[in-house]
Protein backbone atom coordinates (compact mmCIF):
# COMPACT_ATOMS: atom_id res chain seq x y z
CA UNK A 1 0.00 0.00 0.00
CA UNK A 2 3.16 2.14 -0.36
CA UNK A 3 1.91 4.17 -3.64
CA UNK A 4 -0.76 5.11 -1.53
CA UNK A 5 0.82 7.04 1.16
CA UNK A 6 1.01 11.11 1.54
CA UNK A 7 4.47 11.80 0.63
CA UNK A 8 6.58 14.19 3.10
CA UNK A 9 5.64 17.95 1.62
CA UNK A 10 5.00 21.29 3.05
CA UNK A 11 1.44 21.30 3.29
CA UNK A 12 1.62 18.73 6.39
CA UNK A 13 0.45 21.39 9.01
CA UNK A 14 0.68 18.62 11.73
CA UNK A 15 1.86 15.21 12.17
CA UNK A 16 3.83 12.65 14.31
CA UNK A 17 7.12 11.25 12.30
CA UNK A 18 8.24 8.23 13.54
CA UNK A 19 6.53 8.77 16.92
CA UNK A 20 7.09 5.95 19.66
CA UNK A 21 5.38 7.23 22.97
CA UNK A 22 5.36 5.03 26.32
CA UNK A 23 3.23 5.23 29.65
CA UNK A 24 5.43 4.78 32.84
CA UNK A 25 8.83 4.86 31.37
CA UNK A 26 8.78 1.42 29.59
CA UNK A 27 5.43 0.57 28.25
CA UNK A 28 5.36 1.26 24.43
CA UNK A 29 1.64 2.71 23.59
CA UNK A 30 2.98 4.07 20.14
CA UNK A 31 5.23 2.37 17.99
CA UNK A 32 6.73 4.42 15.46
CA UNK A 33 3.59 5.98 14.19
CA UNK A 34 3.75 8.19 11.07
CA UNK A 35 0.60 11.03 10.58
CA UNK A 36 0.78 13.66 8.66
CA UNK A 37 -2.63 16.36 8.56
CA UNK A 38 -2.33 18.17 5.23
CA UNK A 39 -3.88 22.01 5.85
CA UNK A 40 -7.50 22.02 4.70
CA UNK A 41 -8.50 18.61 4.91
CA UNK A 42 -9.88 16.30 7.58
CA UNK A 43 -7.16 13.83 8.31
CA UNK A 44 -9.61 10.51 9.71
CA UNK A 45 -7.62 8.13 12.70
CA UNK A 46 -9.93 4.72 13.30
CA UNK A 47 -9.00 1.42 14.84
CA UNK A 48 -9.91 -0.94 17.09
CA UNK A 49 -10.06 -0.09 21.29
CA UNK A 50 -6.36 0.62 22.88
CA UNK A 51 -4.85 0.85 19.37
CA UNK A 52 -3.36 4.62 20.31
CA UNK A 53 -5.85 6.84 18.92
CA UNK A 54 -6.10 8.92 21.78
CA UNK A 55 -2.60 8.39 22.43
CA UNK A 56 -2.00 9.99 19.44
CA UNK A 57 -4.09 12.81 19.90
CA UNK A 58 -2.54 13.89 23.54
CA UNK A 59 0.83 13.79 21.91
CA UNK A 60 -0.44 15.97 19.00
CA UNK A 61 -1.43 18.30 21.64
CA UNK A 62 1.55 18.06 23.68
CA UNK A 63 0.21 15.97 26.79
CA UNK A 64 2.58 12.94 26.54
CA UNK A 65 6.62 13.32 25.50
CA UNK A 66 7.62 11.11 22.31
CA UNK A 67 10.56 8.78 22.99
CA UNK A 68 11.45 8.69 19.23
CA UNK A 69 10.57 10.69 16.42
CA UNK A 70 8.97 14.43 16.09
CA UNK A 71 5.76 15.99 16.64
CA UNK A 72 6.19 18.32 13.53
CA UNK A 73 3.86 21.55 13.14
CA UNK A 74 4.23 23.81 9.67
CA UNK A 75 8.13 21.94 9.70
CA UNK A 76 8.98 23.11 13.49
CA UNK A 77 9.77 19.84 15.67
CA UNK A 78 7.79 20.57 19.10
CA UNK A 79 9.63 17.90 20.76
CA UNK A 80 9.99 19.27 24.42
CA UNK A 81 7.54 22.77 24.25
CA UNK A 82 5.27 22.98 27.08
CA UNK A 83 1.89 22.08 26.13
CA UNK A 84 0.38 25.26 26.57
CA UNK A 85 2.70 26.61 23.72
CA UNK A 86 1.12 24.08 21.55
CA UNK A 87 -2.47 26.32 22.29
CA UNK A 88 -0.39 29.11 21.30
CA UNK A 89 0.81 28.05 17.77
CA UNK A 90 -3.48 27.22 17.01
CA UNK A 91 -3.35 23.44 18.37
CA UNK A 92 -7.12 23.09 19.48
CA UNK A 93 -8.20 19.84 21.05
CA UNK A 94 -11.61 18.64 21.99
CA UNK A 95 -11.04 15.15 24.64
CA UNK A 96 -12.76 11.86 24.56
CA UNK A 97 -13.66 12.70 27.90
CA UNK A 98 -16.26 15.70 28.77
CA UNK A 99 -13.85 18.80 29.59
CA UNK A 100 -16.77 21.11 30.95
CA UNK A 101 -17.01 22.96 34.26
CA UNK A 102 -20.46 21.58 34.84
CA UNK A 103 -20.97 23.99 37.71
CA UNK A 104 -20.31 27.15 35.56
CA UNK A 105 -22.61 28.79 32.84
CA UNK A 106 -22.23 28.03 28.95
CA UNK A 107 -21.28 31.33 28.87
CA UNK A 108 -18.67 31.50 31.34
CA UNK A 109 -17.34 27.96 29.95
CA UNK A 110 -16.37 29.74 26.62
CA UNK A 111 -15.34 33.07 28.51
CA UNK A 112 -12.33 29.88 29.82
CA UNK A 113 -11.80 29.56 26.38
CA UNK A 114 -11.24 32.83 25.66
CA UNK A 115 -8.63 32.78 28.72
CA UNK A 116 -5.34 33.62 26.94
CA UNK A 117 -6.97 37.19 25.22
CA UNK A 118 -9.14 37.85 28.14
CA UNK A 119 -8.64 41.58 28.39
CA UNK A 120 -9.65 42.00 24.22
CA UNK A 121 -13.65 42.76 25.37
CA UNK A 122 -14.28 43.17 21.50
CA UNK A 123 -12.39 39.73 20.91
CA UNK A 124 -14.24 37.71 23.40
CA UNK A 125 -17.62 39.14 22.50
CA UNK A 126 -16.74 38.20 18.43
CA UNK A 127 -16.01 34.75 20.23
CA UNK A 128 -19.29 34.53 21.63
CA UNK A 129 -21.49 36.28 19.22
CA UNK A 130 -19.67 33.70 16.68
CA UNK A 131 -20.68 30.91 19.16
CA UNK A 132 -24.15 31.54 19.64
CA UNK A 133 -25.25 32.09 15.92
CA UNK A 134 -23.51 28.70 15.26
CA UNK A 135 -25.26 26.61 17.83
CA UNK A 136 -28.35 29.22 18.86
CA UNK A 137 -29.25 26.54 21.65
CA UNK A 138 -26.12 27.95 23.66
CA UNK A 139 -27.25 31.23 23.26
CA UNK A 140 -30.60 30.08 24.51
CA UNK A 141 -29.10 28.65 27.43
CA UNK A 142 -26.56 30.60 28.05
CA UNK A 143 -27.01 31.44 31.85
CA UNK A 144 -27.62 27.75 32.78
CA UNK A 145 -24.85 25.62 34.03
CA UNK A 146 -23.24 23.37 31.92
CA UNK A 147 -24.54 20.38 33.19
CA UNK A 148 -27.81 20.69 32.62
CA UNK A 149 -27.12 20.69 28.94
CA UNK A 150 -27.71 17.41 27.14
CA UNK A 151 -24.57 15.29 26.13
CA UNK A 152 -25.11 16.60 22.77
CA UNK A 153 -24.88 19.84 23.66
CA UNK A 154 -22.52 19.62 25.90
CA UNK A 155 -20.01 18.19 22.83
CA UNK A 156 -21.64 21.88 20.96
CA UNK A 157 -20.13 23.76 23.77
CA UNK A 158 -16.90 22.09 23.84
CA UNK A 159 -16.50 22.70 20.18
CA UNK A 160 -17.53 26.05 20.18
CA UNK A 161 -15.14 26.74 23.85
CA UNK A 162 -11.81 24.70 21.30
CA UNK A 163 -12.51 27.05 18.50
CA UNK A 164 -12.64 30.51 20.67
CA UNK A 165 -9.04 30.64 20.18
CA UNK A 166 -10.02 30.66 16.23
CA UNK A 167 -6.84 27.57 15.96
CA UNK A 168 -4.95 26.47 12.59
CA UNK A 169 -5.85 23.02 13.53
CA UNK A 170 -8.37 21.18 16.25
CA UNK A 171 -8.15 17.71 17.52
CA UNK A 172 -11.20 15.85 18.28
CA UNK A 173 -11.98 12.77 20.25
CA UNK A 174 -14.69 10.49 19.32
CA UNK A 175 -16.48 13.84 19.10
CA UNK A 176 -19.84 11.93 18.86
CA UNK A 177 -19.79 8.80 21.07
CA UNK A 178 -22.69 8.74 23.32
CA UNK A 179 -24.48 11.58 21.60
CA UNK A 180 -28.25 11.25 19.80
CA UNK A 181 -27.97 10.37 16.00
CA UNK A 182 -29.24 13.75 15.17
CA UNK A 183 -27.13 15.77 16.81
CA UNK A 184 -24.48 13.41 15.82
CA UNK A 185 -25.18 14.36 12.21
CA UNK A 186 -25.41 18.04 12.81
CA UNK A 187 -21.49 17.76 14.99
CA UNK A 188 -20.50 15.38 11.16
CA UNK A 189 -21.63 18.23 9.47
CA UNK A 190 -20.08 21.21 11.17
CA UNK A 191 -16.86 19.29 11.17
CA UNK A 192 -16.94 18.69 7.67
CA UNK A 193 -17.35 22.33 7.21
CA UNK A 194 -14.40 23.06 9.29
CA UNK A 195 -12.00 23.11 6.76
CA UNK A 196 -13.78 25.64 4.38
CA UNK A 197 -13.58 28.28 7.62
CA UNK A 198 -9.39 27.33 7.21
CA UNK A 199 -9.21 24.86 10.05
CA UNK A 200 -7.78 21.51 9.58
CA UNK A 201 -9.17 18.89 11.38
CA UNK A 202 -7.63 15.55 12.84
CA UNK A 203 -10.65 13.20 13.89
CA UNK A 204 -10.23 10.27 16.10
CA UNK A 205 -13.75 7.95 15.68
CA UNK A 206 -14.36 4.69 16.36
CA UNK A 207 -17.92 5.41 14.26
CA UNK A 208 -15.85 4.12 11.01
CA UNK A 209 -18.28 4.70 8.25
CA UNK A 210 -18.60 8.06 9.33
CA UNK A 211 -15.17 8.62 9.65
CA UNK A 212 -15.07 7.82 6.32
CA UNK A 213 -17.64 10.09 4.86
CA UNK A 214 -16.17 13.06 6.46
CA UNK A 215 -12.22 12.63 5.93
CA UNK A 216 -10.23 13.25 3.12
CA UNK A 217 -7.46 11.06 4.37
CA UNK A 218 -7.51 8.29 6.78
CA UNK A 219 -5.07 6.27 8.95
CA UNK A 220 -5.56 2.70 10.80
CA UNK A 221 -3.83 2.17 13.84
CA UNK A 222 -3.29 -1.59 15.46
CA UNK A 223 -1.86 -2.16 19.00
CA UNK A 224 0.04 1.02 18.56
CA UNK A 225 1.47 1.03 14.97
CA UNK A 226 0.02 2.02 11.42
CA UNK A 227 -1.76 -0.64 9.78
CA UNK A 228 -3.27 1.35 6.38
CA UNK A 229 -3.71 4.45 5.00
CA UNK A 230 -5.34 6.38 2.16
CA UNK A 231 -6.93 8.92 0.37
CA UNK A 232 -10.70 8.83 -0.28
CA UNK A 233 -10.21 7.53 -4.04
CA UNK A 234 -8.83 4.34 -1.41
CA UNK A 235 -11.27 3.83 1.37
CA UNK A 236 -14.44 4.78 -0.95
CA UNK A 237 -15.79 2.34 -3.51
CA UNK A 238 -14.33 -1.08 -4.17
CA UNK A 239 -10.62 -0.95 -3.31
CA UNK A 240 -7.99 -2.99 -1.42
CA UNK A 241 -8.21 -0.30 1.90
CA UNK A 242 -12.12 -0.44 1.83
CA UNK A 243 -11.55 -4.01 2.36
CA UNK A 244 -9.01 -4.47 4.72
CA UNK A 245 -10.93 -1.87 7.26
CA UNK A 246 -13.67 -3.66 6.63
CA UNK A 247 -12.07 -6.64 7.30
CA UNK A 248 -9.66 -5.59 10.22
CA UNK A 249 -12.35 -3.82 12.12
CA UNK A 250 -15.21 -6.12 11.36
CA UNK A 251 -17.06 -2.89 10.27
CA UNK A 252 -19.11 -2.30 6.87
CA UNK A 253 -18.41 1.19 5.53
CA UNK A 254 -21.48 1.84 3.35
N1 LIG B 1 -2.55 6.65 31.43
C1 LIG B 1 -2.26 5.44 30.92
N2 LIG B 1 -1.38 4.64 31.54
C2 LIG B 1 -1.07 3.42 31.03
N3 LIG B 1 -1.59 2.90 29.92
C3 LIG B 1 -2.49 3.65 29.26
C4 LIG B 1 -2.89 4.96 29.73
N4 LIG B 1 -3.80 5.46 28.86
C5 LIG B 1 -3.98 4.53 27.91
N5 LIG B 1 -3.21 3.44 28.14
C6 LIG B 1 -3.10 2.24 27.31
O1 LIG B 1 -2.62 2.66 26.03
C7 LIG B 1 -3.24 1.89 25.00
C8 LIG B 1 -3.82 2.84 23.99
O2 LIG B 1 -4.86 3.60 24.64
P1 LIG B 1 -5.66 4.73 23.88
O3 LIG B 1 -6.58 5.34 24.87
O4 LIG B 1 -4.72 5.61 23.14
O5 LIG B 1 -6.47 3.85 22.80
P2 LIG B 1 -7.67 4.27 21.85
O6 LIG B 1 -7.32 3.78 20.48
O7 LIG B 1 -7.99 5.70 22.02
O8 LIG B 1 -8.88 3.36 22.42
P3 LIG B 1 -10.45 3.66 22.55
O9 LIG B 1 -11.01 3.37 21.19
O10 LIG B 1 -10.91 2.68 23.57
O11 LIG B 1 -10.63 5.09 22.97
C9 LIG B 1 -4.26 0.98 25.69
O12 LIG B 1 -3.68 -0.30 25.82
C10 LIG B 1 -4.46 1.63 27.02
O13 LIG B 1 -4.79 0.65 27.99
MG1 LIG C 1 -9.59 6.72 22.70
Amino acid sequence: MADTKQSASSDVLLGLEDVSVAYHGDITILDHVNIAARKGMVTGIIGPNGAGKSTALKTLYGFLKPTTGHIRYKGESLNGKPPYTFIERGIAFVPQNRSLFGDLSVEDNLRLGCWVFRSDNQRVQRVLDVAYSQFPILADKRNDPASSLSGGQQRFLELARALALEPEVVLLDEPTAMIAPKLSREIYDFIRELPSRGITVILVDQNVRQCAAVSDYLYVLELGRNKAEGGRDMFEGDSALHSLIEEWLEYKID
